[in-house]
């Protein structure tokens, strides 16, 4: 066999390897995570559930939650948000994860269970496939039975390393974002759009039957317990006061006067972060709603 052959056998052996482990070079954005203030994770939120599956690490600034046989775990804001920008470096469980869910995410359930808001960032553990998936997902108004997910693999191990995984919402726009790279822009529609204060929420859970096609790939238990640390936590905007529901905003910085809800900056992307959204979305976005025409005889209408 000429040379040629094997070079040419070798090049299509490496298309086939797991996306995190081909060679990147990821498009530069602004880096709006180096922006806001980090916030003590013991002192911004309670314990929500599986508390004895809940450590915070390092005077309070991370915590480890676990799901194992017994439990999951999660926490939630102290507070309720209104617009703003909420981030998280999050480490994942190295090893077999299938049918582990682990979520960070904004929702309303618990005050307006009718007509609940959600703004969801899902990471679902691999279930035949040896990698991790970034989901995201958006509810407006009670619309559950409309889900708007989006799936995609990642560009690096989720396993190894803290990545930023960051959810920007004020009333111009939902942006989502892996390391600052914007992923998914949901923009303000009139008609569809999550527009009340929500809670901020960190959990780990068995999703078997949800994420695993009803539970071909369950959890198992033999690799528990599955940790998840949170750290570099940042949730930047109007915090709502419960009973007269008025927000009080505040700049992320006092010093750099940065405004998660009107600076120029985040109201809509750059042409940068739209150029780096186009190459995520054309290497890694592997499902969206937008194109699932077998689920929905008319597409919701921010597809068109
Ligand atoms: C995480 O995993 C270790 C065992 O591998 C365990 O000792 C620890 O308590 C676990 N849970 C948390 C919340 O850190
Ligand atoms: C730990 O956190 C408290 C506030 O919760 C702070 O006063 C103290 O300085 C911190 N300690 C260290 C070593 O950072
Ligand atoms: C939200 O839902 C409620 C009842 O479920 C309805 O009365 C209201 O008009 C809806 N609001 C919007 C903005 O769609």
């Amino acid at each position: 066999m000429a040379l040629w052959h094997l070079l040419i056998i070798l090049c299509l052996l490496a298309t086939l390897v797991s996306p995190h482990s081909r060679p990147f070079t990821t498009p530069t954005v602004t880096r709006f995570t180096d922006s806001f203030p980090h916030v003590k994770v013991d002192s911004t939120f309670s314990k929500a559930f599986g508390d004895s599956n809940i450590q915070f690490l390092n005077n309070g600034s991370m915590a480890t939650i676990a799901l194992d046989k017994i439990s999951g775990s999660g926490l939630v804001s102290k507070s309720r948000y209104y617009y703003g920008f909420f981030s998280a470096a999050i480490k994942l469980p190295a090893g077999l994860s299938s049918g582990v869910v682990v979520a960070f995410y904004l929702s309303n359930a618990d005050k307006f269970p009718h007509n609940h808001d959600e703004i969801d960032i899902e990471l679902l553990g691999h279930d035949k496939r040896n990698d991790w998936v970034f989901q995201t997902n958006i509810y407006a108004n009670g619309s559950v039975n409309t889900g708007r997910e989006e799936k995609f693999y990642f560009w690096f191990d989720p396993t190894q390393q803290y990545h930023y995984y960051s959810i920007l919402w004020n009333s111009y726009h939902t942006v989502f974002m892996v390391d600052n790279i914007p992923v998914r822009e949901f923009k303000h529609r009139s008609t569809f759009y999550p527009s009340k204060a929500m809670s901020v929420y960190c959990t780990i859970w068995d999703g078997s039957e949800w994420a695993t096609h009803g539970g071909k790939y369950p959890v198992n238990y033999k690799y528990a317990p599955f940790n998840v640390t949170f750290s570099e936590m940042e949730l930047s905007g109007c915090i709502s006061d419960p009973t007269t529901q008025v927000s009080s905003c505040s700049k992320a910085t006092p010093s750099s006067g940065l405004d998660p809800l009107n600076g120029p900056d985040f109201t809509k992307l750059s042409q940068q972060q739209i150029t780096a959204m186009d190459w995520a979305r054309r290497k890694l976005m592997f499902y969206s709603y937008c194109n699932d025409n077998t689920r929905f005889k008319v597409l919701p209408p921010e597809c068109n």
